[in-house]
């Protein structure tokens, strides 16, 4: 019978590196709690309209890589998330939760995208996302960043750049796109078969090309922060100042552009360069416009996401690691009536704060040894015989060559957590 397969660029996480997944989300909650930010959950599947309005109809994402599909019982048009803001503005304007307070949320999960799977890009991949909602001003934006530099210190991640970029507002873009359809006009044979395409329908989006025969081109085209209305220019040189009060150094990107249609004014991207071709880990910005088109009043808004593959690839290269967190105990018993006390004692050290398997199986006792070894306990503990007529546990330490005592239960728990505490 043929093997299935998962999905390409699709991946498995298995249980050799999953720990370091769920070490990473634990330093996100708290992280996210200590800039008082709120956990948002939001379905991973939507109505196709959201991101196709959000996103915009002439990027690479919603005019290539989305999973859309009609639902076969109903007809709904619907789409995997490619991303987290689109949901998140859905459902800040679905429940109306700006009403009294603004928002400051944060979220974790997978998002989809079928681009060309390759290091660092996949088809499932996953976002920690920030998002505040209702907060005007480019102070929030400062904070953002900062968000950025604290994770970056906490997990040990070094030489990580920032460029910032702005995109002014819409009227800037339009006086902009004038200019920049005019020079592309005049450099037409110039231009890829998407480019040729995007000059009439969204020719901001050639100056996010990834093609390398269009960098020249791209290189050459006006810049929009020459185009920034003086309100604009204000918003962008306010940031960085507060970035400057905050030490956190950046580069003025005049070519950073995003890949998403509704961002507006203040634009940024974290870049690596440990990680090749794929180096951006984590990028975002302000998206003032977004709540009303898609059918909300207008919320002032900003936010960025990092992917979580990319940020743990750069863990794993740096000197921080995670832990693998291995059971304390794990528990063997052989002989007539041990069961009984083993079921019970797993049960209790559990309830003690020990964290314990017990084996299951069968076997004799040398395997059930061997077991306890590799499964990377600090120390078997046995119920035998001999022990159940004692009323006592064998506590054998498997990491330390120390000899194995067999003593009472709250002496066993001791010596057990006394290992683990030191
Ligand atoms: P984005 O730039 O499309 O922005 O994605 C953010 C990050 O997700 C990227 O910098 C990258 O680290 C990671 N990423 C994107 N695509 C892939 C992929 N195929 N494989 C692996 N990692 C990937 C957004 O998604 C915006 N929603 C960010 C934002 C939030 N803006 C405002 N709020």
């Amino acid at each position: 019978m043929e093997k299935l397969k998962a999905i390409r660029g699709m991946n498995d996480i298995l249980p050799d590196e999953s720990f370091k997944w769920e070490a990473f989300e634990h330093v996100i909650r708290e992280w996210a709690a200590s800039f008082g930010y709120k956990n948002l959950r939001t379905p991973i599947l939507e109505s196709t309209n959201l991101f196709v309005r959000s996103i915009g109809e002439v990027t690479d994402i919603v005019e290539k890589e989305m999973y859309s599909f009609s639902d076969r019982l109903n007809g709904e048009e619907l789409t995997l998330r490619p991303e987290g803001t689109a949901s998140a503005v859905r459902a800040v304007i679905e429940h109306n939760l700006t009403y009294s307070a603004p928002q400051r949320v944060y979220y974790m999960g997978p998002m989809f995208r079928h681009e060309r799977p390759q290091k660092g890009r996949y088809r499932q991949f996953h976002q920690v996302g920030v998002e505040s909602m209702g907060i005007p001003g480019s102070d929030i934006d400062a904070e953002h960043i900062l968000m950025g530099a604290s994770l970056w210190r906490e997990l040990g991640l070094e030489e990580i750049s920032l460029e910032v970029n702005s995109l002014g507002s819409s009227e800037d873009r339009a006086t902009f796109k004038e200019a920049l359809v005019e020079y592309l006009t005049a450099r037409r044979d110039e231009l890829d078969e998407d480019s040729i395409r995007r000059l009439t329908k969204n020719p901001l989006r050639i100056l996010d090309s990834k093609n390398p025969d269009m960098q020249s081109v791209i290189e050459g085209a006006p810049k929009l922060i020459n185009f920034l209305s003086d309100k604009s220019q204000k918003i962008f040189d306010e940031f960085k100042r507060v970035l400057d009060i905050n030490r956190i150094d950046c580069r003025v990107n005049p070519t950073l552009v995003r890949g998403l249609d509704y961002y507006n004014d203040i634009v940024y991207e974290w870049k690596t360069e440990k990680l090749g071709s794929q180096g951006t880990i984590c990028a975002g910005g302000r998206y003032d416009g977004l709540s009303e088109q898609i059918g909300g009043k207008a919320i002032p808004a900003c936010g960025f996401a990092m992917g979580i593959e990319r940020i743990l690839a750069l863990v794993d290269l740096n000197s921080r690691r995670f832990s693998v967190k291995s059971p304390d105990a794990y528990l063997i018993y052989s002989g007539q009536g041990t069961d009984v006390i083993a079921w019970e004692t797993a049960q209790r050290f559990r309830a003690d704060g020990i964290s314990c398997v017990l084996h299951c199986g069968g076997g004799s006792f040398k395997s059930q040894m061997k077991r306890a070894d590799s499964s990377g306990a600090n120390f078997a503990v046995i119920v035998g015989e001999e022990e159940l007529s004692q009323g006592g546990l064998t506590v054998k330490p498997l990491r330390t060559g120390d000899l194995q005592q067999t003593v009472k239960y709250d002496a066993a728990i001791a010596l057990i957590k006394d290992a683990r505490d030191s």
